[in-house]
């Protein structure tokens, strides 16, 4: 039997961190034997709140530095497919047919959005923006995707899918799977700052990419528990950021209990805690740097594994577009009119021989 697919994906907008890791990269690594694997670089999403020209120029070297995190993280080009989302052109068609099935105001309801458009200090929603969700039902009906798996933010998205895909078969036929959606085990990612968030723009994350003294230096600047001006205030360890990264990438689980024990009853001091936590980020993020140091040597191989995941992206795009073109019979409208026209220029053509 033929795998199950699934299709996600990021914005080429900068490098990864690890709030990317433990709400969608790690279910990608794990899943990829047993799913076959679309992983986008959607650069035209990007272009809904960056279609200035200097963003496009950096497109390139962002798309190459998250396939490079990919890589690093253990995603295996020989098993998942990854490729530039605006080098394929049926992705536009469809985009544009999909958009006669969802409503104005059910985009407007999407929350993100307007959170994007804030954030890119756009005064108004773009047309385009608007359309985000739609553009996204697009990539992952392309290959028809039966599992999206996004960070939190995302799911409003692939819900939005859903709801096209349906209509899409109720109106035509069946087309496509319906996909499910799935979170990673840490949907949001608390920032180094204690900011609900990690993100890259607010300055409080951890890179994939970043080497073992950043990650120290990261480690100790981080937010702890406020309350504790010395290491004899017995402090709190629930939602405390160091200690959900210690819960998350410490490996150690009896060093963590130990560790938030003395914590709360003002035995230990945050050095030791943020010491043996950057000494559990780096075991993490070891192996993610001889992988990624093993593709940084190969030169021009990240292109190469870009270029032939979108020549083979092209392949299953062409299919479903004819499929849907087919399904809606707008594909027979050309093909009558053009065989109408050739019937007459042979015709034509005939009569025109008799005269001579
Ligand atoms: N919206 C995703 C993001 O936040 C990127 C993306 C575009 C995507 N198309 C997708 C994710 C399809 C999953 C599936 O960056």
């Amino acid at each position: 039997m033929e795998k199950k697919r699934i299709l996600t994906g990021d914005r080429p907008t900068g490098k990864l961190h690890l709030g990317h890791y433990v709400g969608s990269i790690a279910n990608r690594v794990r899943l990829q034997n047993e799913y076959d694997c679309f992983f986008i670089i959607a650069d035209l999403h990007m272009l809904t709140t960056k279609p200035a020209r200097e963003d496009i120029e950096a497109i390139a070297d962002n798309a190459r530095d998250i396939v490079l995190d990919y890589l690093s993280c253990g995603i295996d080009p020989e098993k998942a497919t990854i490729y530039l989302q605006s080098a394929v052109q049926e992705v536009y068609e469809m985009n544009l047919i999909f958009e006669m099935l969802v409503t104005v105001p059910r985009l407007q309801r999407v929350p993100s959005l307007k959170e994007m458009a804030q954030g890119a200090n756009l005064a108004e929603m773009p047309f385009g923006l608007l359309g985000y969700p739609v553009l996204q039902a697009a990539d992952i009906l392309m290959p028809r995707a039966h599992l999206v798996p996004v960070g939190k933010d995302n799911e409003s998205h692939v819900e939005i899918t859903r709801e096209i895909a349906r209509r899409f078969n109720i109106m035509y036929g069946e087309v496509f799977p319906i996909p499910d959606v799935m979170v990673g085990d840490v949907p949001t990612l608390v920032g180094t700052d204690g900011n609900a968030k990690m993100s890259k723009s607010l300055g409080n994350a951890i890179l994939l990419s970043d080497d073992s003294k950043t990650v120290e230096k990261k480690v100790f600047g981080m937010y702890t528990d406020p309350k504790r001006i010395s290491a004899d205030v017995p402090g709190t360890v629930e939602g405390n950021p160091v200690f959900v990264y210690h819960d998350i990438f410490n490996k150690d689980k009896q060093e963590v209990e130990d560790l938030k024990d003395r914590y709360r009853r003002g035995r230990v001091g945050d050095v030791e805690v943020k010491e043996k936590l950057s000494a559990a980020l780096n075991s993490f993020m070891n192996p993610l740097r001889e992988r990624r140091a093993y593709y940084e040597s190969e030169k021009g191989l990240v292109d190469e594994i870009i270029f032939q995941g979108t020549l083979k992206t092209r392949e299953e795009a062409k299919k479903t577009l004819s499929a849907m073109k087919k399904a809606m019979g707008l594909s027979g409208i050309w093909n009558r009119i053009s065989r109408k026209a050739e019937e007459r220029s042979k015709r034509t053509g005939q009569q025109q021989a008799k005269q001579a």
